[in-house]
């Protein structure tokens, strides 16, 4: 049995309300059930949300001590948190997984969203496509997990 983190930052809780012309009108249970309708048999996918940065901190150190492969949506984190960035480094630097998603592609975006401090020590990124930014992201770990 493989579990998936998947690893959402601040505001995305609002998901579904929250600017829908840019982040879609489903909410983050239709991201659980899409992942889970996505996920193969014998992968558990683990979603959750937070606005507080220390917890997500807390929830990569305990992909790093469980061996867990991530999906990490930093949102605003992306943008300047290096604490989260050196617990994205804690992950990778283990040999772990840790694919960086965005729903809506930033380098579209404002100035300040062109920037991410997390993109350089993940595994890789994905960004742009709302949804299937994560099922692309979940299918990667899937091939790169069981293979
Ligand atoms: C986001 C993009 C970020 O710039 C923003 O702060 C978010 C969501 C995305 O998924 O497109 O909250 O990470």
């Amino acid at each position: 049995m493989t579990t998936v983190l998947v690893l959402n930052g601040p505001n995305l809780g609002r998901l579904g309300s929250r600017e829908p012309d840019v982040y879609g009108s489903a909410d983050l249970a239709a991201l659980r059930t899409t992942l889970e309708a996505a996920a193969p048999s014998g992968t558990t996918i683990d979603l959750r949300q937070t606005d507080d940065e220390g917890e997500l901190i807390g929830w990569l150190h305990g992909a790093v001590d469980a061996g867990t492969p991530v999906i990490l949506n930093p949102a605003a984190f992306t943008h300047y948190s290096y604490g989260l960035r050196d617990a994205a480094a804690l992950v990778t630097k283990a040999g772990l997984l840790l694919v960086e998603v965005h729903l809506s592609n930033p380098h579209a975006r404002e100035e300040f969203r062109h920037t991410s401090v997390i993109s350089a020590v993940a595994t890789g990124v994905i960004a742009g496509f709302g949804f299937d930014s994560y099922r692309l992201a979940l299918d990667l770990i899937v091939r790169r997990t069981t293979i």
